[in-house]
């Protein structure tokens, strides 16, 4: 990763160059559009994104062409989204955890125990009466949220310790997202939490920096955690979103002709990477049991939720106006309650 990083900084570099002195056009004086991103190849985000540089190359060919930087090639998703803040390059896909500290709105999504089901996370994050202010809400900051991807479902993963509750977390480093709320969450759960940027992780786990993390499957595969930690522990805790962020600056400058070509490539974005997960997770899982021979625990969420939840207090405390936000999102949990087996 450390070379990818070196590779980032030149790359950040030239970007930042190219932008100053030639508003980002190519030789043949298209406008290169740069979106950045921190997985492989592989993975969903990465198969949508390419769908969505097809179909813009195609429609508006003759006056934008979009490239795309997997695998931390223009930096971690915080350099990222500063790049994306100053017009450096003009999309990113950043983790809603990271966002947080952008704009405390972003909190919501992060909470543990928020969603009752998939459905409902699903159906929240469709939902643009509720999202509308939460993704609007980085406009002075430079950036606009223009769709959000799944991420699946977070779930603690070790070396060699099996998480059956929470009092097995206690003494263990645990890599976090960088947000205060993944941090509280851990501090709550009995676990050490140990913040880092995701390029980092498996280099941390390898040399038994620390014990565990917390993501979905892929990360097992795709980033060969699985190789390393063999027991991942099903205790569902957050549905965190990630988020296609858009410098403001580049997208005011779009004709309200091609601001809605590239609306319609966001949203292709986000039904190909929805589809494309949903496949993907099925096939990590597969390979995570049966070549990397991860096993597979499935505990009783409840005291993990129990130990979780004064983080809603808190969060609504210290930030009312999410109420109406949190009512809507238990609203659709109503609706779609956990599934019971
Ligand atoms: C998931 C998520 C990424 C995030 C990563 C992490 O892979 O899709 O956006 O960066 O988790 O834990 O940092």
């Amino acid at each position: 990763m450390k070379n990818f990083r070196k590779r980032g900084v030149l790359l950040l570099a030239a970007a930042a160059i190219c932008a100053a002195l030639s508003g980002c056009q190519s030789a043949d004086s298209t406008r290169i559009v740069r979106i950045g991103h921190n997985q492989s190849t592989n993975h969903p985000t990465h198969i949508a994104l390419t769908e969505f540089q097809t179909f813009i190359n195609e429609r508006l060919g003759d006056k934008y062409r979009v490239e795309v930087y997997p695998s931390e090639l223009l930096g971690s998703q915080t350099d990222m989204v500063q790049l994306t803040q100053t017009g450096a390059i003009d999309f990113c896909v950043a983790s809603n955890a990271i966002l947080e500290t952008f704009s405390k709105n972003y909190e919501i999504f992060n909470l543990p125990y928020l969603f009752a089901s998939t459905e409902a996370y699903h159906h929240a994050m469709d939902d643009e009466s509720l999202t509308g202010p939460i993704f609007d809400s980085t406009v002075k900051a430079g950036f606009t949220a223009v769709t959000w991807l799944d991420a699946g479902t977070r779930n603690f993963y070790t070396v060699d310790t099996p998480i059956n509750s929470p009092a097995d977390l206690r003494g263990l480093k645990i890599r976090v997202q960088q947000s205060p709320t993944n941090i509280e969450m851990m501090r709550l759960l009995g676990g050490s939490a140990t913040p880092m940027g995701f390029g980092d992780v498996y280099t941390a786990l390898q040399s038994h920096i620390i014990d565990g993390a917390e993501n979905n499957e892929m990360a097992l595969t795709d980033n060969g955690h699985g190789d390393v930690c063999k027991y991942y522990s099903y205790d569902m805790h957050q549905m965190v979103p990630d988020i296609l962020i858009g410098n403001n600056a580049f997208m005011e400058g779009l004709t309200e002709k091609e601001r809605a070509i590239f609306e319609e490539g966001f949203q292709l974005i986000n039904t190909v990477q929805r589809e494309e997960w949903v496949k993907a997770v099925e096939n990590a899982k597969d390979r995570a049991q049966n070549e990397q021979h991860v096993e597979f625990i499935y505990p009783d969420q409840g005291p993990f939720m129990e130990a979780c939840m004064p983080l809603h207090d808190s969060m609504l405390a210290e930030n009312p106006d999410l109420q109406s936000t949190y009512d809507a999102i238990q609203a659709y949990n109503e609706q779609y309650p956990a599934q019971t087996e």
